[in-house]
C-alpha cells in the first residue's frame, strides 16, 4: 500500500544521505523541510520533498497533515517491558523514604520482579506484554530494545526471550533483544554470585544461543549486583556467542563499568547517572554509544546523565526509556524527550536526534531507521496541529501524537 503525506508544516530529520549517527555539537542540527510531502510504499520511504514537487504524485491512501509535524518514529534502545506485575508498593516505599536499594533489601525490587514473573504462564505474559507494546505504538515508538532479566533461572530467562521473540513476529515494532540473566542474584546464591555467572555462562548462554533468542548481552554492572570482574566474564564468554554488549553501568557508583564495557566493544553503555571524567575520555575513542534514561531519573530521584558533558565533549548521546516494573513505569518516549530538555538542558534538537538517529543507532539500526531517508524503513509519527516540533517537549505530559505509522501501517 501507498501512503502519501500532504502539506506537512514541518519535516524532520530530513537527510538525502544516509546519516547512521549524530555526535556533539551536530547534535544541535536538527534538518527541517517546511512545507513538504512524504511518500511511503509498502514498509520504505520512498520520496519526499517541498510541497511545490507533489504534483501529480499519487498513493493509495492519502493523508492531509496540514499544521501538522512529520518526524521519523522513536527508536526506544532500552526496556524491560515484558514483566508479570506492577511494582506498587515499592513506589509507595519510595514515597515514604526508602531507597532503591533498601526497597530490594526488604524483598522488594528485581528479585520480587522474578518471582511474580516465574509463576506466569507464557501465554498470559505474552498477552500483557502485547497490550503494553501495542500502547507504544500508538504513542510513536517504533523500534524497540526489550531485556530478559525477570526470570533468573534458565527455564524463565527463556520464557521471557520467547516471549519477546514472539512479540518481534507478531508486531509491527521492529525488535532487538538483549539477554539480560545477570540482573540480580537469586536468592539461591546469596553471596555466591560467582556460582550464578558460573549458570549464566556455563548453562544460559549457551541455550540463548542455541535458540537464537537474544541479539546483545546485558549485565547490570553495580555494586550489590555484578562486580567488574563478573561482568567481565560474562561480556567474555558471551563473544564467543556473538553477543555484543549493551549494559547497565554506572546508576548508582561509578567505577570502571564505562571502561570494561569499551573494552568488550560495547555498542552501548545505558545508565550513566554517576559519570567520571575517565568515563567520558574512554568513551571519546570508542564507538559505543551513551544512553541517557531520564524517566528513571524521575522516578527514583536520583541525578540525571550528565548530558551537556557528554555532548559538549564532542561525544553522542541517545535517550531510552528504560520502561520497568521499579524504576521507569512507563514506555512513554514523548515524556523522554520532554524530560531530555526539561531536567537535562538538551535542547529539542538534541533531545529529538537522541531518542530518533542515535536510538536507532544504539540498536545496531541506523541504516534503516531514526531518519526520513529514501530506503529507510516507514516509521512515522504525525502530530496533531502545533506551533513547531518544540511544542512536543515543552508540552510535556500531553499526548500531541495523531496518527502512527509502524512498518508501514496506520496506528
Ligand atoms: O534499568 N537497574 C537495573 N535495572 C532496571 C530496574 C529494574 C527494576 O527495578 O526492576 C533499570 O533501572
Ligand atoms: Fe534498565
Amino acid at each position: 500500500m501507498s501512503i502519501l503525506i500532504t502539506n506537512i508544516k514541518e519535516l524532520l530529520q530530513v537527510h538525502d544521505t544516509n546519516v547512521t549517527i549524530v555526535k556533539g555539537t551536530n547534535m544541535k542540527t536538527l534538518p527541517v523541510l517546511k512545507n513538504a510531502y512524504l511518500l511511503v510504499e509498502n514498509d520504505t520511504i520512498v520520496e519526499f520533498g517541498p510541497m511545490e514537487l507533489c504534483d501529480g504524485i499519487e498513493a493509495e491512501k492519502v493523508i492531509d497533515a496540514k499544521g501538522k509535524i512529520v518526524l521519523p518514529g522513536w527508536c526506544d534502545s532500552h526496556t524491560h517491558l515484558v514483566y508479570a506485575e506492577d511494582r506498587i508498593h515499592d513506589f509507595v516505599d519510595r514515597i515514604n523514604g526508602l531507597s532503591y536499594e533498601e526497597i530490594a533489601k526488604k524483598g522488594g525490587g528485581i528479585l520480587n520482579s522474578a518471582k511474580k514473573l516465574q509463576l506466569k504462564s507464557e501465554d498470559q505474559l505474552y498477552e500483557e506484554s502485547l497490550q503494553r507494546l501495542n500502547k507504544l505504538l500508538k504513542l510513536g515508538t517504533g523500534v524497540i530494545e526489550i531485556k530478559s532479566g525477570y526470570g533468573l533461572t534458565i527455564e524463565s530467562e527463556l520464557k521471557m526471550l520467547r516471549v519477546i521473540q514472539r512479540l518481534k513476529k507478531e508486531t509491527q515494532a521492529f525488535v532487538k533483544i538483549s539477554f539480560l540473566g545477570a540482573h540480580a542474584i537469586p536468592e539461591k546464591f546469596k553471596n555466591k554470585t560467582s556460582d550464578y555467572v558460573d549458570v549464566i555462562i556455563n548453562e544460559m548462554l549457551p541455550q540463548v544461543y542455541e535458540g537464537q533468542l537474544a541479539h546483545y548481552i546485558d549485565v547490570f554492572c553495580e555494586k550489590g549486583y555484578f562486580s567488574l570482574e563478573d561482568t567481565d566474564r560474562i561480556l567474555t564468554a558471551a563473544a564467543d556467542y556473538n553477543l555484543q554488549p549493551k549494559i547497565h553501568v554506572n546508576q548508582f557508583n561509578a567505577f570502571g563499568g564505562v571502561a570494561l564495557a569499551v573494552k568488550h566493544k560495547a555498542l552501548s553503555v545505558d545508565h550513566l547517572e554517576q559519570l567520571t571524567e575517565a568515563d567520558i575520555k574512554v568513551l571519546q575513542g570508542s564507538n559505543t554509544m551513551p544512553v541517557a534514561l531520564p524517566q528513571c531519573s524521575f522516578f527514583l530521584g536520583i541525578p540525571y546523565t550528565n548530558a551537556r558533558a557528554i555532548i559538549d565533549a564532542g561525544l553522542p548521546l541517545a535517550i531510552a526509556s528504560d520502561y520497568n516494573p521499579g524504576s521507569s513505569p512507563s514506555g512513554n518516549m514523548n515524556l523522554v524527550v520532554s524530560l531530555a530538555c526539561i531536567k537535562m538542558n538538551m535542547t529539542p534538537e538534541e533531545a529529538i536526534n537522541a531518542a530518533t538517529i542515535n536510538g536507532a543507532y544504539a540498536l545496531g539500526l541506523s541504516s534503516m531507521y531514526g531518519s526520513i531517508t529514501r530506503g529507510k524503513k516507514a516509521n512515522i509519527i504525525i502530530t496533531k496541529p502545533v506551533s513547531g516540533y518544540q511544542q512536543l517537549p515543552y508540552a510535556f505530559g500531553e499526548n500531541l501524537i495523531d496518527t502512527t505509522i509502524i512498518n508501514g501501517i496506520v496506528h
